[in-house]
């Protein structure tokens, strides 16, 4: 099983330290486009967290199963109103199962990147694919690897840097991994937080897509289907499942 990163610790201010996520200006977006795929209205949330996006697709009447693997963001996700109607598996979801097929796949916020080998990136595809009815879509949300702006043999990218938090990614071109150094201050002493990442980019992912017999149907700057440009930061893809099996993308044997 993969270390858990997000235990009590960072699970207990989860929510306030990610609260500009949970604007509703950008989570009712996400939920939009996850409900429009959502054919027969179900989808697993690979990473379900405290169940920021799952919480309001569920209130759409959508019927969510979540999978992670930290207890402690899960027990924050059941404390909520609404966390009934939502079954949860805990596991890596790399490889977790669960029972039933499901229209939509999604994997937001950058987790992709929490599989720090390329095997369990690859591995989390056909386990998406593998939990799809025919026709189902696996959406990933993922920020663009941020090497444009690295400047020649540099390692760091501060992504915030405010009064009361600093954060920097440590790249290692070499790996493809990044650290990211978070520091922040809670009831006056520092915390610190420095989870791995393997960086991924958007050829590659269709790649692992294409190996799961799904192709890319869609991919965006933004949740609002902003077009996908050389300058968007991060996107949103869909890769979809055949719709009958005579339409499988063959794999080299
Ligand atoms: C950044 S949080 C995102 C949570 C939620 N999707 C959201 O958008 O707020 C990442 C979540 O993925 C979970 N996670 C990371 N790697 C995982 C893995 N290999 N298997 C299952 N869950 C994982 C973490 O425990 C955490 O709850």
């Amino acid at each position: 099983m993969p270390t858990d990163y997000f235990g009590e610790r960072i699970a207990a201010h989860y929510d306030e330290s990610a609260a500009d996520m949970f604007d509703p200006g950008i989570v009712d977006l996400m939920v939009d486009f996850l409900a429009d795929l959502a054919f027969d209205g179900s989808a697993l949330e690979l990473g379900i967290g405290t169940g920021r996006i799952a919480l309001p697709l569920a209130r759409r009447g959508v019927r969510v199963h979540g999978i992670d693997l930290s207890e402690a963001m899960v027990a924050r996700l059941r404390a909520k109103p609404g966390a009934e109607q939502i079954g949860v598996t805990i596991g890596d979801f790399a490889t977790a199962t669960v029972e039933g097929y499901f229209s939509v796949a999604y994997l937001v916020f950058n987790t992709i990147m929490n599989l720090t080998t390329q095997d369990q990136q690859v591995a989390c595809f056909q386990n998406a694919a593998a939990h799809l009815k025919p026709g189902g879509c696996f959406v990933i949300e993922v920020g663009m690897p941020d090497l444009q702006r690295l400047p020649p043999g540099e390692t760091i990218r501060p992504f915030t840097v405010s009064e009361s938090r600093l954060g920097f990614d440590e790249y290692d071109i070499a790996s493809q991994r990044l650290v990211s150094h978070h520091y922040w201050i809670a009831d006056g002493k520092v915390e610190v937080f420095t989870p791995p990442f393997r960086y991924v980019w958007p050829a590659e992912l269709d790649l692992m897509a294409r190996l799961a017999g799904m192709s890319l149907r869609e991919r965006w700057g933004g949740w609002q289907r902003e077009p996908f440009t050389s300058e968007s930061m991060s996107h949103v893809s869909v890769w979809q499942k055949p719709d009958s099996p005579e339409k499988t993308v063959r794999t080299p044997p």
